[in-house]
């Protein structure tokens, strides 16, 4: 990948499990609208997958599934060479094929990251609860890897969903400390937030984001077929009154399906509104078309990803890394310089 004159994106997704329409409609399908004006890269990030266990057969499913999934979003990626195939706009690879990322992440430990900084992630004590201590140390220094993996491609923006503000913030920091305590090396990276769909709510708990780590009943996953998730629609918990109307704080599980059912359709939510006022009789009614604009979208969307073969994929993730890894080995490089080790 050589260098060019466009700003450049980063981001990834864990290949840790089921991805769902959070997934998707709060990061992925943002990237699929700016690749044509970013030079993009997308990863998988099984390293930071592995912070908590993974069964291994799972896991290296996963990792050709959540490309699979990246592809059937739009994002075009490959070798240009498949017949038909659409032109290349951005690059996927896995993080582990580029072991830049690791010794970055170690570099940063101790040129840059604070234990203070560490202990004000809140992700972090969600995820590890009552089992602060017993969490792996991976879990803990999660951030520092995600810091390298941004500050590795001279990163101008990180399209991200909202739980992931913090993290992009402490790259920030880490890039300004090094390049100030050693010299400039690092680009300070932006955080790209959308406006709508940043935070999908999980459908039986509209006070709690949409995660794969929850009960299956709390998500639409991207593979789940269209009758399970218009099942999952309509057992979703509903706010009290009738009206479809977008209320995020007296009707969060109603402004949530409604969030769901713009982003899916592209219709302005202030038109969707109008529509089910005037064709829906109550509550049902509503879920009713959500579920059938879900349905369609899945199809859809399913068609494109059973269509990909795994050696493809594999062809995909291994073009990725040929690219990006020669940006990222020079970025070290010029660490290592700083720091006096080359
Ligand atoms: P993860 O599944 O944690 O690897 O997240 C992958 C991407 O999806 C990140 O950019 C997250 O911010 C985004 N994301 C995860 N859950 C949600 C959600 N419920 N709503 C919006 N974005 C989400
Ligand atoms: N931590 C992110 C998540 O769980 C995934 C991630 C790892 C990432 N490295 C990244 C996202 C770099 C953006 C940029 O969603």
């Amino acid at each position: 990948m050589s260098k060019t004159s466009k700003r450049t994106i980063f981001s990834g997704v864990q290949p840790s499990g089921t991805l769902h329409i959070g997934n998707y409609l709060g990061a992925i399908s943002n990237w699929v609208k700016m690749q044509d004006e970013y030079n993009s890269i997308f990863c998988v990030v099984d390293y930071h997958a592995i912070t908590v266990k993974q069964d291994p057969k799972e896991l290296s499913r996963n990792i050709l599934d959540v490309v699979k999934i990246y592809m059937a979003s739009g994002i075009s990626a490959g070798d240009g060479s498949a017949p038909g195939g659409s032109p290349e706009k951005s690059v996927i690879f896995q993080q582990s094929d580029v072991s830049a990322h690791t010794e970055l992440a170690w570099i940063l430990n101790c040129a840059a990251a604070r234990v203070s900084d560490l202990n004000k992630m809140t992700q972090f004590k969600d995820k590890a609860g009552e089992e602060k201590e017993n969490v792996s140390v991976g879990l803990y220094d999660y951030p520092i890897l995600m810091a390298a993996d941004i500050l590795l491609y001279d990163t101008d923006l990180v399209p991200v969903g909202e739980d992931q503000k913090q993290h992009v913030e402490l790259a920030r920091v880490l890039a300004r400390r090094f390049n100030s305590q050693y010299g400039k090396v690092f680009k300070v990276p932006g955080v790209e937030i959308k406006k709508e769909g940043a935070r999908i709510m999980a459908l039986d708990d509209p006070a709690k984001k949409m995660s794969k780590s929850a009960s299956p009943a709390s998500y639409i996953a991207l593979t789940d077929t269209p009758d399970v998730a218009a099942k999952k629609i309509m057992r979703a918990v509903t706010d009290s009154g009738y009206d479809i109307k977008y209320d995020k704080k007296n009707k969060p599980a109603i402004s949530n399906l409604l969030t769901i059912y713009s982003l899916i359709t592209g219709e302005d939510i202030k038109k969707l509104e109008i529509k089910c006022e005037r064709e829906c009789s109550g509550y049902g009614d509503f879920k009713k078309k959500v579920a059938e604009a879900l349905g369609e979208f899945l199809e859809t969307f399913q068609k494109k990803y059973n269509s990909f073969e795994d050696d493809e994929v594999r062809e995909i993730l291994k073009n990725g890394a040929e690219k990006v890894r020669p940006v990222a080995e020079e970025t070290l490089f010029m660490v290592k310089h700083k720091l006096g080790i080359i």
